[in-house]
């Protein structure tokens, strides 16, 4: 194989095989352009601090942006025999100015390196994520807003429990979204510390200036142990976490619609731009993309599993098997990414029937519960209460009514207390309404969360 930089204590050359085993580039070409900043600042770094001349650093920069600029509109050819993006750009580098490109690396080794080009990476990422995620959380607001008072079932046991507010119903997918934005947010904290100048894993014996590297990348701190620095991964396992548990948010809210958008239950109509059709079924409308959201979940976790497995028992301190963390920060960035844009534009196309909500709540005796509260407010205990009005589902079961239908005298049989005021009280519309405890289905209490979100939205 042709000539790597470090081959001076080498009497033969690697394996072919060998190589393609050890090569990151194929998938690391992702970290270029943070590469290209990180080497920027460390360059700027070591004319400030005397480690090389100003019109060294200035050659070095130049070429550098070039490079980039190159690399952008595909002027840079790389392959298995480049083994790594930070190899690639020193030799790039090298390539182009010669002597002086040899001084890059002065201070530095890829370890801390690399570590830098992921924080990089998972910052912007950060960032971008907490887009998408507003911009659903917006979107799930939206649907609220515009179908506030449409009623529907809610389940517990996927049985019907109690009458909702289906702004309410939807709106605790908001809620999984706020706290997924706030753990990113803590992440971010977590990876805005710089570990360039950490070296190989024991600093350096140049008088260099980490905290000018920190600043100029935008850094809040610097790492305070290059031991640590340099196999340390936690930040891209909170990155892992943060984005297993969005997917996982996101397949909930994918299995409610599979469901909801049955035959059986006509809650939704998904539009037809996100489902597909069989190729022999000819009536078949499927909601693939849900199901993919929900699949998806299945490697996002891997991923996280993944890196977890690949950091036990790491002896300290760097190894080579932290170079397998890419591929799994990636892969979940990739599909996460895709999900929650996919998921929002399902949201904003998506039919409601309202009507079959509505009517759902008919049957099921989903507001048992507030006959049984109709009698406490009688001065029946609720327990005494649960119990007559277990009674009465009884009855109607075994004579195929609805708590509706019965008549005063058959209600008195089992209470003597409820009279005609119970009809009242039982109506759909007044089990959600009556329901204003702080955080509950009531209209007042759903606006009031409308407007508690709206305002952590904007203060963000
Ligand atoms: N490609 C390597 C990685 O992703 C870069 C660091 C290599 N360091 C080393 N000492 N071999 O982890």
């Amino acid at each position: 194989s042709n000539l790597k930089l470090w081959e001076g204590r080498f009497s033969k050359s690697t394996a072919q095989i060998f190589d393609l085993f050890n090569a990151s580039i194929m998938t690391d070409i992702k970290l270029f352009e943070y590469d290209i900043l990180g080497s920027v600042a460390h360059v700027k770094m070591l004319a400030k601090c005397n480690i090389i001349r100003e019109d060294e650093a200035k050659l070095i920069i130049d070429s550098l942006y070039q490079i980039l600029e190159d690399f952008k509109s595909g002027k840079i050819e790389f392959g298995i025999s480049d083994e790594d993006v930070h190899m690639l750009i020193e030799k790039e580098l090298i390539k182009r100015i010669g002597e002086v490109g040899k001084k890059v690396h002065t201070a530095r080794s890829r370890n801390d390196q690399v570590a830098l080009d992921e924080r990089l990476f998972c910052r912007e990422k950060n960032l971008y994520l907490q887009e998408l995620i507003k911009t659903l959380i917006n979107t799930i607001t939206t649907l609220a807003e515009e179908n506030i008072d449409v009623i529907m079932p809610g389940f517990t046991h996927l049985q019907k429990a109690q009458p909702i507010l289906f702004s309410h119903y939807i709106l605790a997918y908001a809620q999984m979204l706020k706290r997924d934005l706030l753990r990113l947010r803590h992440n971010y904290s977590m990876t805005n510390s710089s570990p360039l100048g950490s070296a190989a894993l024991a600093g350096t014996t140049f008088e260099i200036d980490r905290f000018f590297v920190a600043s100029e990348l935008g850094f809040e701190s610097v790492t305070e142990n290059s031991v640590d620095t340099v196999s340390d991964r936690d930040f891209i396992l909170e990155m892992l976490f943060s984005l297993a548990m969005i997917q996982m948010h996101l397949s909930r809210l994918a299995e409610d619609f599979i469901i909801f958008n049955t035959d059986e239950f006509k809650f939704i109509e998904l539009d037809d731009s996100f489902c597909s059709g069989s190729s022999i079924m000819p009536q078949k409308k499927n909601p693939d993309a849900l199901e993919l959201i929900r699949g998806k979940t299945g490697r996002v976790y891997a991923d996280l599993i993944g890196l977890l497995t690949v950091l036990k028992g790491l002896p300290l301190s760097y190894n080579k098997d932290l170079q397998e963390d890419k591929e799994f920060l990636f892969d979940s960035i990739e599909t996460v990414e895709m999900s929650l844009i996919v998921i929002n534009e399902i949201l904003k196309t998506l039919k409601i029937d309202k009507e079959n909500m509505v009517n759902s709540c008919k049957s099921g005796f989903i507001n048992a519960t507030d006959l049984a509260d109709y009698l406490v407010t009688k001065g029946v205990p609720f327990r005494d209460a649960h119990f007559i009005v277990g009674n009465i589902v009884k009855y109607c079961i075994e004579n195929g009514k609805t708590l509706e239908d019965l008549s005063l005298e058959e209600y008195k049989r089992f209470c003597e207390k409820i009279q005609e005021d119970v009809y009242q009280f039982i109506k759909i519309e007044t089990c959600v309404n009556r329901r204003k405890s702080y955080g509950g289905t009531s209209l007042e209490s759903v606006r009031k969360q409308i407007d508690n979100l709206k305002e952590f939205l904007n203060k963000l």
